[in-house]
């Protein structure tokens, strides 16, 4: 008979009937349980996306949210924050204007973070556009300095600058940021094809139903464009026509009124105006125009100072409605709900300024306004009104996705083996420490059981020293595994073989060396 190198174990079929169902019920309720806990763990993994709206990505996932936290912790969904540079542009999102950033810093007692000063980056995280004040708007008109084709579309041009502080609440408290918005109904690169048509610029998108107030704050920003820019044209023609030199180009910067606070905006004194314009005399001569011009010069920063005498060049009234329009419109794109003084969301107000509307459409150079041009309650249009505003950016999202299929398979059937497994250990553990040790001669092989029957005749005259015992090498043996019955049966069944060869085996004095360790069966 040959002895390989491995061997096999002996089993016997446990004597409880309650056993099998237990172990059938169990199988079955600790296979979902497991199966559950490892679809948990182990069924999502991260993956990298790209998200307009972090915090909506970051709730987006209904069934985690429910799932025990430990399970889950290492597939949560997180958003990094963005680093918006100085210098760089950005839009909200009612996707009208576009603004550079020009300052951010922590103010002093802003939170945790406070005092950290003058900051390179602000540090983003979709947070809400808050209390912004508009701290100037700068107008500057020229003539010649501008190109040929922006002179095709106007003799006279503007450039309209809003500088505004705003600040962001986010996890280190409070960050304040200057931004500057610029607006040029016809800026430099503006393609030729334009002409006598609206022209759309400066604002990304437009919609005369959702987003009513900024689609009037468009039609008044470049209507009082056109209109203020053809009338510094009106003006240069008179002036040369009485041979007198011409304006150049000139500045004016308008500032809210501190000294009486003014929350009305029809009133003149709601901004002061300082300007300064240049009066091109020929062969490179030229003269200043400037509040001192008109007399003492802190009355003649007064607007309502300015109109009231139609102070040369008269265009302050014109000015002044374009900077308000300014104003407005990027306040209502910054999404200031609760501004008080906002022409764009107020039906009275809009309806004052865009009375002119008519007047203005014919009084124009090439450069056509639009998309409105006709006063407000004349056309049709959505409600006016703002909503809070966020910075408009991608943000890179890590955001659990279920596992393939087949992988989610193998993960989950490698793992709950090695559960059920486990399981399975510690239960016979169990059962052999609780019922089986009580009862050691549960543990004798079967044959080995009927001994004083059959082997005591047959090997008497081989053997007649010790009384063969098979229970603790058998004992040992069984712990190493389950059979199937079947197996058992066949084994009792070939019995009487197995058994010689072993007692013929264990006669030798190798095998007695070694005792009950090694498994001679
Ligand atoms: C911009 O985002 C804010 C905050 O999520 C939201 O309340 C507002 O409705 C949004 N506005 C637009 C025009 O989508
Ligand atoms: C998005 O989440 C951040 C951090 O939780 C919060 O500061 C911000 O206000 C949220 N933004 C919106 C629009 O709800
Ligand atoms: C918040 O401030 C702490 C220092 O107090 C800093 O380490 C952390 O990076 C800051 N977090 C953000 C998002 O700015
Ligand atoms: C932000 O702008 C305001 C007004 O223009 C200015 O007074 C302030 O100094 C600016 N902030 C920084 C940090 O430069
Ligand atoms: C304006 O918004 C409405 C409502 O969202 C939409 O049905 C319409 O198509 C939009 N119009 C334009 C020109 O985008
Ligand atoms: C035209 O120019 C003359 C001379 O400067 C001035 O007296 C007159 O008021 C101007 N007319 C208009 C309409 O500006
Ligand atoms: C604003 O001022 C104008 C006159 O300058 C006046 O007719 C109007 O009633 C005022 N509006 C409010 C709300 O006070
Ligand atoms: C400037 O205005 C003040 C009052 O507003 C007035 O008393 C003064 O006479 C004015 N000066 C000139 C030169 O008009
Ligand atoms: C509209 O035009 C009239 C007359 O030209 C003028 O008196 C009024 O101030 C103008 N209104 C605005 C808002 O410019």
């Amino acid at each position: 008979m040959h002895a390989s190198a491995f061997s096999y174990s002996l089993t016997r079929p446990y004597p409880f009937r309650w056993l099998t169902p237990v172990v059938t019920l169990g199988f079955v309720l600790f296979l979902a349980l497991f199966s559950a806990i490892n679809y948990m763990s182990n069924g999502y993994q991260l993956v990298v996306v790209q998200s307009a709206n972090p915090n909506a990505t970051v709730q987006d996932n209904p069934w985690m949210r429910h799932w025990p936290s430990f399970l889950t912790s290492k597939v949560q969904p997180t958003c990094q924050t963005v680093n918006l540079a100085l210098g760089s542009e950005w839009f909200t999102n009612q996707t009208a204007m576009t603004y550079t950033l020009t300052d951010v810093w922590q103010p002093e007692g802003g939170g945790a973070g406070a005092g950290y000063g003058v900051a390179p980056s602000l540090t983003y995280s979709s947070n809400v556009i808050e209390d912004c004040r508009v701290n100037s708007v700068e107008v500057d008109y020229a003539a010649m300095d501008r190109t040929a084709i922006q002179m095709a579309y106007s003799e006279y041009g503007a450039v309209v600058r809003t500088y505004t502080t705003c600040s962001v609440i986010g996890v280190n408290g409070t960050t304040n940021f200057n931004l500057t918005n610029e607006y040029d109904y016809v800026p430099s690169d503006l393609s030729f094809s334009g002409l006598y048509s609206f022209l759309g610029t400066n604002f990304l998108s437009r919609n005369q139903t959702r987003k009513s107030s900024l689609w009037w704050g468009e039609s008044l920003m470049s209507m009082y464009w056109s209109f203020s820019s053809a009338k510094m044209q009106t003006i240069r023609e008179n002036q040369t026509a009485y041979n007198q030199p011409a304006i150049r180009k000139g500045t004016l910067y308008f500032y809210p009124n501190d000294d009486v606070k003014i929350t009305n905006m029809t009133d003149p004194r709601f901004f002061e105006c300082n300007f300064r314009f240049v009066v091109d005399k020929g062969q490179g001569a030229y003269d200043f125009l400037m509040p001192s011009t008109y007399g003492e010069y802190s009355n003649y920063t007064s607007l309502s100072n300015l109109i009231a005498s139609q102070a040369y060049p008269n265009i302050w009234q014109e000015a002044d409605v374009l900077a308000k329009a300014a104003y407005s419109t990027v306040l209502t794109d910054l999404g200031q709900v609760d501004a008080r003084s906002n022409i764009l969301t107020d039906p009275g107000l809009l309806s004052y300024y865009t009375a002119n509307f008519s007047e203005a459409r014919h009084n124009i150079a090439n450069a056509y306004p639009g998309p409105a041009d006709q006063q407000y309650g004349t056309m049709n249009s959505g409600p006016l009104g703002t909503t809070p505003s966020v910075i408009s950016t991608k943000y890179i999202c890590q955001v659990p996705q279920r596992k393939p299929a087949g992988m989610l398979f193998w993960s989950i059937a490698v793992a709950d083996l090695v559960f059920l497994q486990a399981l399975w250990f510690i239960f016979r553990f169990g059962v052999d420490t609780l019922f089986l040790r009580r009862h050691p001669e549960r543990n004798y092989c079967e044959g080995c059981m009927e001994q004083p029957r059959t082997t005591s005749s047959m090997y008497r005259e081989v053997s007649p020293g010790p009384t063969l015992r098979c229970g603790k090498e058998d004992a040992e043996v069984e712990m190493g595994g389950l059979r199937p019955s079947a197996r058992s049966r066949e084994s009792g069944r070939s019995g009487s073989h197995l058994r010689s060869i072993s007692q013929q085996r264990l006669i030798g004095p190798e095998s007695m060396d070694i005792g009950g360790r090694r498994n001679e069966y």
